[in-house]
């Protein structure tokens, strides 16, 4: 991929998708209030996963709420933009406080109200090989995204960053930089699937709430993949066919760990694996399982 391909272009180190950096003025400005909170992710970390968990939280499990409207209404994607069809932005100043929305911005991109006001942030972190996976079949059913042509092309792209919101090791490591701010919960989507109890304990008490049992006995059943696969204001069925063509692939796809046993060959792997190592010696980073 490269900005040849007419969709994205080279905006301060990633690719962006054009689209969202014809207006990005309205993103800089963006005026934070104090009480927002961000979900932010590289894409295909459990995003989703996270955004619906926390709307159970402040809605205090009221499922019949949760059902209202789709996720990205609900949790608005900050930096994207369709010219005057989409803007995150748009749908989040219209909306009342407290707001929860999502982004895939790295730190340096992300507006510096947020961080001015002391906004909480949560980052969802996912291992690399995963999401390199979760993210070709996503690329796939995305209908503006140029189809690459292998999966093994894609992952060369992944690793030299040449997909869209540029290199996971930088994303990563630049929001792991962050995690020691007090405001800033970093989280991992194997530890969710571990252990979610243990997870959402952490971040009903990140968000200065106290966790009582009926309370997570209705967010776990709530957010299972099951439950969020079937939700169709969850599994964005409800974005149209010529933006998203679930047909290829659905967005609720597998929701497990270590998919990409099935989809790397050895070569592929030891290639992978030793480019990582390079990528991030320096980082303390530590995966629950050796991915
Ligand atoms: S996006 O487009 O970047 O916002 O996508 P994101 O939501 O970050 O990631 C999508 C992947 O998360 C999986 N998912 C879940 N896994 C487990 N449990 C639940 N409830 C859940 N909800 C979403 C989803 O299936 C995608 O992963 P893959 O590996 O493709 O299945």
């Amino acid at each position: 991929l490269s900005e040849d391909c007419g969709v994205f272009v080279e905006f301060h180190g990633i690719l962006m998708d054009k689209r969202f950096t014809k207006y990005w003025n309205d993103v800089e400005t963006f005026l934070a209030r104090p009480d927002d909170l961000v979900i932010a992710t590289y894409p295909k970390s459990g995003t989703t996963w996270v955004s619906e968990i926390v709307y159970m939280i402040y809605n205090e499990g009221d499922v019949e709420k949760c059902k209202e409207d789709a996720i990205f209404n609900r949790v608005p994607y900050l930096e994207c933009r369709n010219e005057d069809l989409i803007s995150g932005v748009r749908q989040l100043k219209k909306m009342e406080s407290p707001r929860i929305l999502k982004t895939h911005l790295p730190p340096k991109l992300l507006p510096a109200s947020f961080w001015e006001k002391n906004c909480k942030i949560i980052y969802i972190c996912r291992n690399a090989k995963d999401v390199v996976v979760s993210y070709y079949y996503f690329v796939l059913m995305i209908m503006s995204y140029p189809n690459p042509v292998s999966f093994s092309e894609f992952v060369d792209e992944f690793m030299q960053g040449q997909v869209m919101y540029g290199s996971w090791y930088d994303h990563v490591k630049s929001w792991w930089k962050e995690s020691k701010n007090p405001n800033v919960l970093f989280i991992f989507y194997e530890d969710m699937m571990e252990d979610i109890r243990r997870e959402v304990i952490k971040l009903i008490q990140f968000l200065g709430k106290t966790p009582s049992e009926e309370l997570l006995d209705k967010i776990i059943q709530h957010t299972s993949f099951q439950e969020m696969r079937n939700n169709p204001s969850t599994n964005y069925t409800t974005m149209p066919e010529e933006m998203m063509n679930q047909k290829i692939s659905p967005f609720m796809r597998k929701g497990i760990v270590g998919d990409w046993k099935n989809h790397f060959t050895v070569a592929l792997r030891e290639r992978f694996d030793e480019h990582y190592q390079q990528q991030m010696k320096e980082c303390t980073i530590k995966f629950r399982e050796e991915l």
